[in-house]
């Protein structure tokens, strides 16, 4: 779901940016985040540490890896979008995170010393991208040897519900249908260790993380992500207003009803250790 001038690619990002997605990169980080918090615990990221963030958005990984690094450490946030970025400054300045700083560039060419990083990761970005191997040798050439490049990215082809729902099921057509229509792939996260293995890890490893809610504002991550993609859909001519509007009422209509649980989209979780043998 995609834009990239460097990238090649013409399509523009298609979801909120600024304060208008704020609230849903929030609640996805609700959705998703304990999980990359596990990872990256367990991945030992530690005071003194370089770490590089790629399409950080608002900021939310790049402050918690902040306070992982502390004073001694540093992070940078990488996003095309200076909206997302303005918020993220806001908000690792109110956090006192001096050591986390921001700039706009793109994913394909962020402009960051080439071996300098212990760390570069990235959560929801390739999915967006027309050329995503790109961006990923890119990520990797910021890399120290030894040093640590992580990818985090979901399957939207799977977002369902239990019992199924023919409202569910069409929202993973449509969100299949926009990434088709700008070139991106909506199960990036099931070709992430593969993409690995084409930009050089021979060993990448790989867990999943697949959240599921019976109520509550997390069980509507997808239903929100719907209406936020709306004009989208439209201007792709993949919906029409009639359908948008029945699909609408029937998302609210299952996102109170306890007797229906949302699967979301399964998140893969990869990562790989930059070695020159591997
Ligand atoms: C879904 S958001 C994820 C933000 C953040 N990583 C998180 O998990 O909360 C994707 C972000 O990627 C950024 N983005 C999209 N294409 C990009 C590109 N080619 N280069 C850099 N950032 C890009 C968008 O501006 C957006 O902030």
């Amino acid at each position: 779901m995609g834009d990239s001038g460097s990238e090649g690619a013409s399509a523009h990002y298609v979801l909120a940016t600024g304060a208008a997605g704020e609230q849903r990169l929030r609640l996805l980080d609700t959705v998703y985040g304990p999980s990359t918090d596990r990872l990256l615990a367990d991945l030992e990221v530690r005071p003194g540490m370089a770490v590089a963030d790629i399409g950080c958005g608002v900021g939310v990984v790049a402050c918690w890896l902040g306070h992982r690094v502390g004073a001694t450490g540093s992070v940078v946030g990488i996003d095309r979008s200076e909206e997302q970025l303005a918020l993220a400054r806001r908000d690792a300045a109110a956090l006192g995170l001096s050591q986390v700083r921001f700039s706009v560039a793109d994913a394909c060419d962020t402009g960051l010393p080439r071996g300098s990083f212990d760390l570069v990761c990235c959560r929801s970005l390739l999915s967006h991208l027309r050329q995503p191997a790109r961006a990923l040798h890119e990520m990797s050439a910021l890399l120290k040897d030894g040093g640590v490049l992580v990818s985090e990215d979901v399957d939207m082809t799977v977002v369902s519900s239990d019992p199924p729902t023919m409202a569910y099921a069409r929202v993973a057509e449509l969100l299949s249908g926009i990434c088709r229509h700008i070139g991106s792939d909506p199960a990036m996260g099931a070709h992430l260790e593969a993409l690995f293995r084409t930009v050089g890890y021979s060993r990448p490893q790989v867990r999943v993380d697949r959240p599921a809610f019976r109520s509550g504002e997390s069980k509507r991550l997808w239903e929100y992500t719907f209406l936020e993609l709306v004009p989208a859909f439209l201007d792709a001519g993949i919906t029409t207003a009639a359908e948008v509007a029945a699909l609408t009422a029937e998302l609210a209509r299952l996102g109170t009803d306890d007797a229906t649980v949302v699967l979301h989209a399964p998140k893969y979780q990869v990562w790989a250790r930059a070695s020159r043998t591997d």
